[in-house]
């Protein structure tokens, strides 16, 4: 089948939710692209944060022959398996956490954490404490609970009502949270990097101010780091990065992951505190595929190769040098470079749709948050050699405006 035989086929049977650039992917290496014609393109997204360990990776590749040699793809939730102990353990061990639910997506993740929020707060006698704040320009999904949390008029509209209960405050500003809390929010959820919204880092104070609130109140603190954690910000968790001597201060409740989890295979996961998970019991949630064991045997191999030191030492490196470059390009264009680690957002005066296709021509994948924010979301594992070639690239494109 041609490139074009290909495109038809998917434009006559594939749901047309999305708009995509009239080339076919066929292959990965590293953190390179190849389509169907043999373009080679440098990837900068990583299929939205998710690809950490590139294409191709022999580890990765290696873990899933192990997985597949048990021939058990799946067995149910009904019964023990040794990847999903070992995956919890391990994310336990590298957090705040004492206890991990397997979900399948990021939404499935938050969606699950409202739950036990709701749950926490029903068990402790509170009938009417079912509220979640979120914040001005949050992304936390698409189902009906996450997509309620998510304020894009845009995105929830067409599909309301949506999950009654959700209140929302500016992101950033303290006061504005405190207006809105009261005994009836049982959860605050916020992203500590906001990915989808532009690439905005919630500020040290920030954080800690949400968690004094939420404690005050004895509500639940869920950090969202389904695009901003697993190593993306030069820590595992990005909460981490905020802790500045005293990680109790800024600490979460509940903690959502997902996206990186497993290299590319699907999986989320909801970190929780002991008193959250002695809230729920059994048979309060449940899902067929989640934490399956061949998933979080991969995972475990991703999270512990990401886990190290000297690997999350190498993505604060190169987060920095990708930044001092885009700096250096020295842009009119360029209004503001946000960011942390491998997550970085460049605010332009325009609207970035034409330069990403642009990009492509020059065998470069970008993709935006918003529509005047260029993101940068490469493999964890991109070259600094590749780091140069993606942002002379952008150079090249910016000087042609
Ligand atoms: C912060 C955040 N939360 C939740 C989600 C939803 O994750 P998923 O697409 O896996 O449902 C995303 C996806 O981009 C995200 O960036």
């Amino acid at each position: 089948m041609d490139k074009q035989e290909i495109i038809e086929m998917e434009q006559s049977y594939v749901l047309g939710v999305y708009s995509r650039p009239p080339f076919v992917l066929e292959r990965g290496e590293g953190c390179t692209l190849y389509d169907t014609d043999g373009k080679a393109y440098l990837d900068c997204v990583s299929g939205i944060a998710v690809n950490a360990l590139g294409y191709g990776d022999a580890g990765i590749n290696q873990a899933i022959a192990e997985a597949a040699a048990t021939g058990i793809l799946h067995v149910s939730n009904l019964y023990h398996t040794a990847p999903h102990a070992r995956l919890a353990k391990l994310l336990c061990e590298t957090s705040f956490a004492d206890k991990v639910h397997f979900s399948l997506s990021g939404a499935d993740a938050n969606e699950g954490a409202f739950k036990f929020a709701r749950r926490y707060a029903r068990e402790k006698g509170h009938q009417d404490k079912y509220h979640i704040l979120a914040f001005s320009n949050a992304f936390h999904g698409r189902l009906f609970g996450s997509l309620a949390a998510t304020p894009r008029p845009k995105y929830q509209e067409p599909f309301e009502p949506l999950m009654p209960g959700v209140r929302f405050a500016e992101f950033n500003n303290l006061e504005s949270a405190r207006a809105q809390m009261d005994e009836q929010v049982c959860a605050i959820i916020v992203e500590p990097i906001q990915g989808e919204g532009g690439i905005h880092p919630a500020t040290p104070e920030f954080l800690r101010g949400l968690r004094a609130l939420a404690d005050e109140y004895d509500a639940l603190l869920i950090y969202d780091e389904v695009q901003c954690g697993v190593g993306r910000t030069g820590t595992l968790w990005a909460y981490q990065g905020y802790a500045d001597g005293d990680e109790a201060a800024v600490a979460p409740d509940i903690l959502t992951a997902a996206k990186p989890l497993a290299g590319g295979l699907p999986i989320g996961a909801i970190l929780m505190r002991q008193k959250v998970a002695d809230a729920m019991h059994k048979g309060d949630h449940a899902s067929t595929f989640a934490g399956n064991p061949f998933t979080t045997h991969v995972a475990h191999h991703v999270v512990s190769r990401i886990a190290d030191p000297q690997f999350l030492a190498g993505v604060q490196r190169k987060g920095k040098l990708f930044v001092d470059l885009l700096e250096e390009l020295n842009s009119p264009h360029i209004q503001e470079i946000r960011g942390k680690g491998l997550l970085i957002g460049v605010e332009m005066d325009m609207d970035v749709t034409p330069l990403i296709s642009q990009a492509y021509e020059e065998g470069l994948i970008l993709v935006n948050a918003g529509p005047t924010v260029l993101r940068f979301i490469p493999p964890l594992i991109i070259s600094e050699a590749e780091i140069q070639r993606a942002v002379e690239t952008v150079g090249k494109l910016l000087q042609r405006l």
